[in-house]
């Protein structure tokens, strides 16, 4: 369905409040070629009615003649701020940026949060955005589950599907991702709702099964055949199954990167209002999958870079996968249980 724009100026106004934007402080928007209009008219309206100063940035695409889909997070690294000093001073002198084009696992977004200038990502459609609008009830349930991800030293997961793995943890800090920047210097992406950390530096080892149904990003296909991947030393080593299998192995051998290979976040879904079954409603360019990565009780595992926790891996390849029906243990104490959080829920009561 569309969204008016006046509630999708509504939305942006919820999540501008919650990430504390005050009267006189600098927003600058940053898009490119794919920024949907509406989210972008609305943003700006958004932000100077709050009392905001508001700028524009728009930056020329880049990568089109290397990525092998439209997807955004499709290809990594290089962005239209890479070399651009200009852009970067910009974003860097602004409060608040409004990341409207995917400046995702770039050395540059981490350049301009060292600033203390916050960025929100947010590139889904207009409807997606107003489904998942986040909440300070949101913020309470991921910051109490990446808590508790962040004193875990090993994190074992397994399905019925045959999935065995075990992820040894410690060196990497814990990230909450609720859709909103209340903090300087904090990154997020609206629509989200999860909790996420990185294994050691070669130290995940076992088997992930997927099961048929299960989701592949950025293929954003339901899997029609079980996929095994096999994990050595923190890569996985086997990619095994049918055709979904074969597609998976030619698109990561395409990136000629051995890091694609690496294991990159790992974590689980909190965010009741995203969906396993979207995916099935839309094309697959209408969207980048943030109901797949966020639907409650997913295990989120993925490859390629480990920059964003601090790491030295930059691959340009990233696959992300949410499965179903895992069971997930930190040091021995289930946190999911069958695709079932434990937590008792939604957080009802705001913790702030
Ligand atoms: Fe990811």
């Amino acid at each position: 369905m569309s969204v008016s724009d006046h509630d999708l100026i509504q939305a942006w106004k919820q999540v501008l409040t919650l990430s504390k934007l005050e009267p006189g402080q600098i927003v600058t928007v940053l898009t490119s070629a794919s920024t949907h209009p509406q989210t972008m008219s609305t943003a700006i309206i958004a932000a100077a009615s709050l009392g905001a100063t508001v700028n524009r940035l728009d930056v020329l695409p880049v990568n089109g003649e290397k990525a092998l889909s439209r997807d955004s997070l499709a290809y990594l690294g290089t962005t239209p701020l890479t070399g651009n000093r200009a852009a970067i001073a910009a974003l860097k002198e602004s409060d608040l940026v409004l990341d409207l084009m995917t400046l995702l696992f770039s050395p540059e977004q981490h350049d301009i949060l060292k600033s203390g200038t916050k960025i929100l990502l947010a590139v889904e459609p207009p409807e997606v955005l107003v489904r998942m609008l986040p909440t300070l009830a949101d913020r309470a349930r991921v910051m109490a589950a990446s808590a508790k991800l962040g004193k875990a030293k090993e994190m074992h997961v397994t399905s019925p599907a045959g999935t065995n793995v075990r992820f040894s943890l410690g060196q990497f800090p814990a990230i909450s991702e609720y859709g909103f920047v209340d903090e300087p210097g904090r990154w997020d992406h609206w629509p989200s709702g999860f909790a996420l950390t990185w294994a050691n530096e070669g130290q995940a080892e076992g088997t992930i099964v997927l099961e048929k149904g299960d989701i592949v990003l950025p293929m954003k296909s339901y899997i029609q055949e079980r996929i095994h991947f096999t994990i050595e030393k923190g890569f996985v080593t086997k990619i095994e199954g049918g055709v979904d299998a074969e597609i998976l192995r030619e698109y990561m051998a395409s990136y000629n990167d051995p890091d694609a290979y690496a294991m990159s976040h790992i974590g689980w879904g909190l965010q009741p209002r995203a969906k396993w079954s979207t995916l099935g409603l839309y094309d697959r360019e209408a969207t980048i999958g943030m109901d797949a990565r966020a639907y409650e009780g997913n295990f989120l595992f993925s490859f390629g870079p480990n920059n964003e926790a601090g790491g030295s891996r930059t691959t340009a390849c990233h696959i992300d996968i949410p499965a179903r029906n895992c069971t997930i243990k930190l040091d021995g104490e289930e946190v999911v249980r069958g695709g079932k959080v434990l937590d008792g829920g939604p957080v009802q009561q705001a913790a702030e």
